[in-house]
């Protein structure tokens, strides 16, 4: 056999498993038998000496992993980029390999020296006419390596992201075959990979490994020509790489498994090809963004990083000032990176949300597009969230007015004065600006401190399961807070409006919010029909869904009174007629049109009747939402999970935002806006609306007796 492959490997004499930095590891320190590891390798390198000619480096002691030669570096011609190992045990590997590369006349390129690489492991050539190197991220190598390969080695770089611990190097879980073919385990990398990977390998060169091959390392191969030497394959996956042509070789690596190893590991190639010229190729890119605040004690900074890893990216800290009083802010300067344009602006979107900035010598323009299909917006628009925002503009930063969630940015120049306002998908017309990418945005977030934090954060929801105080003792004081701040809002002819579901009717809370209304807190309600049917159901036949609200009995028949109730409601032509025609003399919508509070009900796929009242054009209902919720100080949210979202989605941060529900979940949801305003109680909603009366009428009656 013509040898001309030639590979680089290390004896195991020093191999053991003796510290732990990837999952294979734990719970085999010390486990590794060396004779078992002794046979295992030299029957490896006899089957890889009959296809290959072999070269050894000498182990050292002390590094155990040296055996894995596949992390030594990634050779190209006679060129290699040597490894910068991420854990402090295997870094002093480096000098190694490095002078038995040096030795052997290959030129050694070394990366900077903080930005880990983990060489063949984790870099992997894709051999053909046009060749390509698939590169590897998210657990070992860095992203920001890549470009540097790009350039270095003249070569089309394709970063894949690994998703699964247990496949932390890329060489573990995708082995490219001679003629295009590739083998590997497609739930080891996210989406985006595996489109990259589909895109670049026609599907009948692709050999997708299930997971029981994937973790006896079948991927981890070595290919040499027509042979595949590998830990184990099924009988399925022999036959599928046979009748592509392949010679499957199975060669048992149970010891160095233990370590996380599998036979391409334990070999580097040294006859990689070199790459023509002017290949150089990688979509990476990266940004620096400026974070700003009290990033460590609000937990901004980690929140900030993992949206960059979560988001397929990676980051450098630059810089990093520390404040070091609990009132001084810190700020941070962070290279992100992604492995495309696009993937950088959905993080970068994500950081300025969080407020970061984009740092750049110049405030940097937004971008422009027109509308050219009404209603429609550019693919790459800019969807605003509830945090003040600006734009820029002509050099000039504009606030966007009529902040929400879920909007497009429209800016209008009219003479000197440049506007811009939120717009909803719907409401855009042809010809008009709107923002797209990521350039020239800012929001503006309030520095949130630990002394801001107090009882009332969203935080705390988590707070009222876990604290060894009785939860009710626990929702007693909040509701002090709030009763306190809401008498406060209403003395300075403050707005609060509730949006309440029907539980309140059903939990006995309709005598406790008709009580706010009547009393001058609730300056608007809004809800859904059966908020509005149940109150009336009450009001008219003393039952909630058919249940004596009294009695707490279900009443014969009663699963027909909320029928009736509508059906009154609607032969009188709406709720106020029939207030007006004395027919419905209590409840919160009595109290509603007695003391002209306007209120906005919303219908629903799952609506009776509905009450004349109800909205069921939902475009129309939503305008009336927002309507109302115009300069809101204060929003109850009671029980609705539906008409709770719907209301958050449209309010600004900076409003205070109090929400009640069983669930936590719900209240997880829509009280952790990342502000300091919201407020989530996890309770029963009768017995906290029966709480606050009782706290607001003790709080009268201090007033009236001072
Ligand atoms: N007959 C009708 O017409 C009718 C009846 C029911 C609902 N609907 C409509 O369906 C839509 C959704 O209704 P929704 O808002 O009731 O449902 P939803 O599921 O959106 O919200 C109900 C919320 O109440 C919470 N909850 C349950 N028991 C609680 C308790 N004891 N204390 C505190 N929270 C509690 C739940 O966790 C949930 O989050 C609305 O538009 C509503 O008008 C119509």
């Amino acid at each position: 056999m013509d040898k001309t492959i030639e590979l680089l490997m290390c004896a195991p004499d020093h191999f053991g498993i003796r510290y732990v930095i990837n999952p294979w590891m734990e719970g085999n320190i010390n486990r590794a038998v060396p004779e078992t590891a002794i046979e295992q390798w030299q029957n490896l390198a006899r089957v890889l000496g009959e296809h290959a000619q072999v070269h050894l480096v000498r182990p050292q002691a002390g590094l155990p992993d040296m055996v894995f030669t596949a992390n030594a570096g990634l050779v190209l011609g006679r060129r290699v980029v040597l490894s910068r190992f991420l854990h402090r045990e295997r870094q002093g590997e480096e000098a190694h390999f490095k002078r038995w590369f040096a030795e052997h006349g290959f030129t050694v390129d070394e990366l900077p020296a903080d930005l880990p690489f983990e060489g063949a492991g984790d870099a992997l050539l894709q051999r053909g006419k046009e060749p390509w190197l698939w590169a590897g991220y998210g657990f070992r190598s860095e992203l920001d390596s890549h470009p540097l390969l790009a350039e270095r080695l003249r070569l089309d770089v394709v970063s894949l992201r690994l998703m699964d611990k247990r496949f932390y190097h890329l060489d573990t879980c995708l082995c490219p075959l001679e003629d295009g073919y590739l083998l590997y385990y497609p739930h080891a990398f996210d989406a985006r990979s595996n489109q990259q990977i589909e895109e670049r390998v026609p599907a009948e060169r692709r050999i997708a490994v299930q997971e029981p091959d994937a973790v006896n390392f079948a991927c981890n191969a070595v290919n040499l020509g027509r042979v595949l030497v590998m830990n184990q394959a099924s009988l399925e996956l022999k036959e599928r790489l046979q009748s592509s042509g392949f010679q499957p070789i199975e060669s048992p690596m149970s010891e160095f498994m233990k370590a996380g190893g599998g036979a391409k590991c334990l070999t580097l190639r040294l006859t990689e090809p070199a790459a023509k010229k002017s290949r150089a190729r990688c979509s990476t890119e990266s940004r620096v963004v400026s974070l700003k605040g009290h990033l460590l004690d609000s937990g901004l900074l980690n929140h900030a990083l993992d949206v960059a890893v979560e988001g397929g990216g990676s980051f450098r800290i630059l810089n990093f000032k520390l404040g070091l009083q609990r009132q001084s802010t810190s700020v941070a300067e962070v290279k992100i990176s992604a492995p495309a344009a696009d993937v950088l602006d959905k993080i970068i979107g994500q950081l300025i949300d969080l407020g970061a900035t984009i740092d750049t010598p110049k405030p940097s323009q937004a971008r422009l597009v027109a509308i050219t299909q009404a209603g429609v917006a550019p693919d790459d628009f800019y969807a605003t969230t509830i945090y003040p925002t600006e734009v820029c503009v002509d050099g000039d930063w504009v606030r966007v007015q009529g902040q929400r969630m879920d909007a497009v940015v429209v800016v209008d120049t009219n003479g000197n004065e440049t506007t811009a306002h939120c717009r909803l998908l719907r409401d855009l017309k042809v010809g008009e600006r709107v923002v797209v990418g990521v350039d020239g945005i800012r929001t503006v977030r309030q520095p949130e401190a630990r002394a801001d934090r107090g009882d009332l954060t969203g935080k705390e929801e988590f707070g009222f399961m876990e604290s060894s105080v009785s939860s009710e003792r626990r929702v007693e004081l909040v509701v002090e807070q709030i009763a306190w701040e809401w008498r406060r809002i209403r003395q300075r002819g403050g707005k609060a409006v509730v949006v309440a579901g029907p539980v309140v009717i059903h939990t006995g809370g309709a005598e406790h919010l008709a009580y706010l209304i009547r009393e001058g807190y609730v300056q608007a309600l809004l809800g859904g029909n059966a908020i509005a049917v149940h109150d009336i159901e009450q009001a008219l036949l003393g039952t909630s869904l058919g249940i004596d609200l009294q009695h707490g009995r279900s009443v014969h028949g009663g699963h027909q009174h909320h029928l009736r109730a509508i059906n009154l409601i609607r032969r009188c032509g709406k709720i106020s007629a029939a207030v007006e025609q004395g027919l419905l003399k209590s409840g919160v919508m009595y109290e509603c049109v007695r003391k002209r509070v306007p209120f906005a009900l919303a219908g629903s796929i799952r609506d009776d009747g509905p009450l004349p009242d109800t909205q069921m054009n939902l475009v129309k209902a939503q305008a009336a939402y927002a309507q109302l919720l115009q300069g809101a100080d204060l929003i109850l949210m009671l029980s609705s999970m539906l008409h709770s979202i719907g209301v958050g989605n449209m309010t600004p941060a900076g409003v205070k935002l109090v929400c009640v529900d069983i669930n936590p979940a719900v209240v997880t949801k829509l009280a952790d806006r990342g502000s300091v305003e919201s407020v989530g109680v996890v309770t029963d909603v009768g017995l906290f609306l029966s709480l606050l009366e009782q706290q607001l009428r003790k709080l009268e009656a201090t007033t009236t007796a001072a």
